[in-house]
């Protein structure tokens, strides 16, 4: 396998990593990988397809496919190709996988496989089965005291990642601005531009305590401002919203006039207190949206299931702009999403596991020099990446440390280089036992203290 790049046409698509990378966002122009043996029966020519210029800007517009650069998770791939190629007999310790590693509960599989087999749930959804927005009214209820209407405050998506694509689309007009936190989940920015829209990046600084500088946002950019995306608890940083912080969003929102979109995939994964949901601040219903995620707190990654909560009025825009997009999902899939949502001790397990794991991943880091903390939420670690080792390597970037990391030491992290150096550890590695993920530790400390990072 050898890994080309798309000066040769046809254009590569941006698929092949997709599914396993949770910011797809930034894989619209990846690189091709070419099979060796398929290459070499490759007949296509060098020359363009007659629709080479009918691409639309948005996605790069004549010169789509063609972009050489190499994106963050390509290059991950690549280091992680070379390490084992170098060291075929090493273990990789993988930290760098943004999915749950374990299956949905299994009362949750055995109740899809009955319902598969209901012929009451074979048509199209459209915007959702009422079972499914009464359990995410009783959940939001249950779990966070806030009273909603199942018919009119509730919308299912197809996961929450659709819905981060489809609520630009109610508001964003071309010149209209999205307010969004970097690092971050870009799809609603990415949607935003394709609208015509502009992106206003809020950094999320250690210095800051990884809380955006609302204050610091001009006002003629407020003045165009129509949505403003949180997302805690936070992904990457792990950071959690408070109520006062909530409190000051509300209330600005109402100042400015913008909407809020508070990206809640996490919440289930909450550490240092109670999960705390933005609904639950007075006001809040009057100028937002929350939405969740089935993905993460109930392992139900590939199940594809969430939903948009909140204003009637954007719910309802959010629906209609779904209705001319998807027509729901499976049934079975949301009947059996439902019964989930009823179990709290699915939720409650996951997050007793995560939490389990980033403990011990936090005392075995920090007894190799990093300096970091349990986070407040997410099965993510954002730790101050290191500068250089005592063998007098050094390193630019988060970027190079990582790759550092993952070639000589064969451990894979992801880099963070837009608002600081941070390397992200996930949680989500494959140890069927308690034994194992101790086993684990105890190899990654073995490793790093071979590495010999310095800050
Ligand atoms: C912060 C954040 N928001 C939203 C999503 C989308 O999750 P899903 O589409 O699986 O609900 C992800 C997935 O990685 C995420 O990390």
């Amino acid at each position: 396998m050898v890994t080309g790049f798309c000066s040769i046409t046809p254009p590569c698509r941006a698929t092949s990593f997709n599914r396993n990378l949770e910011y797809s966002a930034y894989f619209l122009h990846l690189p091709c990988q070419t099979n060796m043996s398929t290459a070499s029966k490759d007949n296509s020519t060098t020359a363009d397809p007659y629709f080479q210029s009918l691409f639309a800007d948005r996605i790069g517009g004549a010169n789509y496919g063609k972009d050489t650069e190499i994106y963050k998770f390509e290059k991950i791939k690549r280091a992680k190709r070379k390490a084992l190629t170098d060291h075929p007999d090493r273990v990789l310790l993988d930290f760098g996988i943004g999915e749950n590693d374990a299956m949905a509960d299994k009362s949750i599989r055995d109740l899809m496989a009955q319902e598969v087999n209901q012929p009451e749930n074979r048509g199209y959804a459209d915007n959702g089965v009422a079972e499914f927005k009464q359990a995410a009214a009783r959940f939001m209820k249950r779990r966070f005291g806030v009273q909603l209407d199942a018919d009119t405050q509730i919308n299912h998506c197809i996961g929450s990642k659709p819905a981060y694509a489809m609520l630009p689309a109610c508001f964003i007009n071309p010149g209209d601005m999205t307010l969004i936190t970097v690092p971050g989940y870009p799809v609603a920015a990415t949607h935003t531009r394709y609208y015509g829209g502009e992106v206003f990046n809020l950094p999320l600084q250690a210095e800051n305590n990884f809380m955006p500088d609302l204050d610091a946002v001009p006002d003629d950019i407020y003045r165009r401002t129509k949505i403003l995306v949180l997302n805690y608890p936070n992904s990457p940083t792990g950071k959690t919203a408070t109520a006062d912080f909530y409190a000051k969003v509300v209330a600005l929102a109402k100042e400015k006039q913008f909407v809020v979109v508070q990206d809640a995939a996490h919440i289930m994964l909450t550490f240092d207190g109670e999960p705390l949901s933005f609904l639950q601040t007075p006001g809040a219903i009057d100028v937002g949206v929350e939405v969740h995620s089935m993905s993460k707190g109930y392992d139900m990654i590939g199940w594809r299931m969430g939903f948009v909560c909140g204003h009637p009025k954007i719910v309802s825009a959010f629906a209609d702009v779904k209705d001319n997009s998807d027509s729901g999902q499976f049934i079975a899939t949301q009947k059996a999403a439902a019964a989930a949502l009823d179990d709290d001790s699915i939720p409650d397990q996951v997050n007793k596991k995560y939490r389990r794991r980033l403990e011990k991943l936090v005392n075995t880091l920090n007894e190799c020099g990093f300096e970091c903390e349990v986070p407040g939420g997410t099965y993510f670690l954002y730790a101050k990446s290191p500068v250089g080792s005592q063998a007098g390597k050094s390193f630019a970037a988060a970027e190079d440390a990582t790759r550092y990391l993952i070639e000589e030491f064969g451990i894979v992290t992801v880099p963070w280089d837009n608002a600081g150096a941070f390397l992200r550890f996930s949680v989500t590695y494959v140890a069927p036992t308690e034994a194992d993920e101790d086993a684990l530790m105890e190899e990654t400390k073995r490793r790093l203290g071979d590495a010999g990072l310095t800050w």
